[in-house]
């Protein structure tokens, strides 16, 4: 949550962090704000809303500035506000931070304060690490900086400015992320990799509890014993057509239409010479006898399609969602092995489950998008999804990215336990076919389906057996940029309660791609038809009957990886709902890109 963004060096700093603060901003758009050295003067600007009007706010200021930071908001603490904007500057206007994360004991450490005497001027947790660092008696900054991680309990990564030491940066980070860039034309902080395409050729990803200090010259790093440190640079190898909208009116259109895409690379990476699979030792794997899948959101979802696909081969998956897996009452399970998925590999609640899982010594494979993220430092194992970086805030093409990679891990697993002489990716034909399915798919009836769910009340989605699966995506696809109220349901629990909510004002998406469940799903439709509201078919078979109000044809594979395609329509849903509706889909109220605190 949240985007940092510092920079010193030749440029126009004031273009450098507004330019960030532009690629950060799915990360959180509560507020934004930009802090500079100007003539020896910390000059502070910051503004409720998003980016744009921060960069109104600021055009004909801050001409001359080659060193500050900046910040776009995703608030945890107080509310979104021009008060509680970062950056924020001490009551002496000595020293400015900005922060991700959540400072857990920021009571404690504001009471004391205010003993002092020190005045608030924000709501927010992140102040007291301004009002902090004025207060201290140490002798140098580094030393300040190194007091402070002392201090604090929580999540943090915090990019400071001590007046007086003017083009210097100092960082520190625990439990959320944070980059230096490298360029001939100065140095970068970042929340992420995407802010420093085309603008860096390398990057070092700091490491917990490591403390940065740049300036003009040269970036130096210490350990929390001021240790100096040897930095790692990693060459840049994404391109600005990589990130950027290109001519889709959304990022999240764009990733719809890269859904097959990011199939295909997925199947790609597990044939290459590189194939994860062949990491995993065959003893432990052989030796299984049972797999957790955690993950948040749509992460979880994908776990659940595995779910169905893994009992298929005789393989037990338990799902759980990772704030619940940290805080449950833990149970050793005899050979266990844990399978964690995250889009971003920097998900708090994700990061938090791996390492209970390896305090209780389980081997752990992370399923992550982003190679250089926290997560997959932390893992024994990892297989990458290649999905290319996704941008919208609402997770599309990483979610098939994800099945396709838990498919072939599946497979692995059964193969290995049963002595099969198996192919790297066994599905690989089924798949690029899915593939090409996807690639010629016709949306045009999503249109008139989208019109029908913002002309009625309520909406839907129910499924049995792994479209249950499905029908939970597409529901939180619909709620998380439309928001629009749905919920998604078993079809045989629909009668147990819910169906006192169906009438006349609802629409029932069934998603039905299981031929052996098929009939059993037929009678619910005639139920929930009973009652009067629209029902809607997403299948692959052909049905003649008047209980349906619409039918969305999917074009058909193995029935095992039907989850690859049935989502795929209501991804577009979701999107066509909010454009409609007059919303910004890459920018949904309340949310953001990649949640680094709990
Ligand atoms: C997806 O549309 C959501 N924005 C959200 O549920 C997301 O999948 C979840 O926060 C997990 O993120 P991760 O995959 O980066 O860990
Ligand atoms: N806790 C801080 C705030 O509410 C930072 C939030 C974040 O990291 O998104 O301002």
């Amino acid at each position: 949550m949240c985007g940092i963004i510092g920079y010193v060096g030749k440029l126009s700093a004031k273009n450098e962090i507004l330019a960030g603060l532009k690629m950060l901003e799915y990360r959180g758009y509560d507020s934004a704000g930009i802090c500079c050295f100007e003539k020896g003067e910390l000059k502070l600007i910051k503004k409720k809303g998003k980016v744009d009007t921060l960069i109104e706010v600021c055009k004909d200021k801050l001409k001359d500035v080659h060193c500050g930071i900046g910040h776009t908001r995703w608030a945890t603490h107080g509310d979104p506000s021009d008060k509680n904007a970062h950056p924020f500057l001490s009551e002496n206007n000595n020293v400015c931070i900005v922060h991700n994360g959540i400072i857990e004991n920021f009571e404690t450490l504001k009471g004391n304060l205010q003993k002092q005497g020190v005045r608030f001027r924000s709501e927010t947790d992140s102040e007291v690490i301004a009002q902090l660092l004025q207060k201290s008696k140490c002798e140098s900054e580094l030393k300040k900086v190194q007091e402070l991680s002392n201090m604090l309990v929580g999540s943090y990564a915090i990019a400071i400015l001590f007046k007086g030491l003017e083009n210097q940066i100092f960082a520190i980070r625990k439990n959320s992320p944070l980059i230096v860039g490298k360029s001939k034309d100065g140095y970068y902080l970042s929340s992420d990799v995407n802010a420093l395409v085309d603008k860096t050729t390398e990057y070092h990803i700091m490491e917990e509890d490591e403390i940065v200090w740049i300036d003009n010259e040269d970036c130096y790093a210490f350990n929390k014993n001021l240790q100096a440190k040897e930095i790692t640079y990693l060459p840049m190898n994404l391109s600005k057509q990589d990130i950027s909208r290109g001519t889709f009116e959304h990022y999240m259109l764009k990733e719809i239409m890269q859904v097959p895409m990011a199939i295909k690379m997925t199947i790609n990476e597990c044939e290459s010479i590189i194939n994860p699979y062949n990491k995993l030792p065959k003893d432990l794997i052989r030796d299984v006898k049972h797999l957790t899948i955690i993950g948040c959101g749509t992460a979880f979802n994908a776990g659940m399609t595995a779910e169905h696909y893994a009992r298929e081969r005789d393989i037990i998956v338990e799902c759980v969602y990772a704030s619940e897996y940290r805080y449950r009452k833990f149970l050793s399970q005899e050979n266990e092995l844990c399978i964690f998925i995250s889009q971003s590999g920097e998900t708090a609640d994700t990061i938090e489950a791996l390492k209970i899982a390896k305090e209780h010594q389980i081997p752990t494979i992370v399923i992550t998008n982003v190679s250089t993220s926290t997560i997959n430092k932390l893992a024994d194992y990892v297989i990458p999804t290649k999905a290319g970086p996704e941008i919208a805030v609402a997770s599309t093409k990483a979610y098939n990215a994800q099945i396709t990679a838990l498919y072939n891990l599946m497979d692995y697993i059964y193969c290995v336990k049963n002595k099969i002489n198996c192919r790297t990716c066994i599905l690989k034909d089924k798949l690029y076919d899915v593939v090409n399915k996807l690639e010629n798919y016709n949306f045009d009836k999503i249109d008139e389906l989208s019109q029908l769910i913002l002309e009625n009340e309520r909406v839907f989605f129910i499924g049995r057996g792994v479209d249950y699966a499905t029908s939970q995506e597409a529901s939180l696809k619909l709620k998380e940029i439309s928001n629009i109220h749905s919920e998604s349901l078993y079809a045989g629990e629909l009668k147990h309660g819910t169906l006192a909510l169906i009438d006349e004002n609802t629409v029932v998406i069934v998603i039905a791609t299981q031929k052996h469940l098929f009939d059993k799903t037929m009678n619910s439709i005639y139920e929930i038809k009973a009652r009067g509201a629209k029902v809607v078919l997403v299948t692959q078979f052909d049905v003649q009957t008047d209980a349906i109000d619409m039918l969305i044809s999917i074009p058909t594979t193995d029935q095992a990886i039907m989850a690859e395609i049935s989502i795929y329509p209501m991804q577009m849903l979701a999107y066509k709902t909010a454009v409609l509706k007059g919303l910004d889909p890459d920018k949904p109220r309340n949310l953001a890109k990649s949640v680094t605190v709990e």
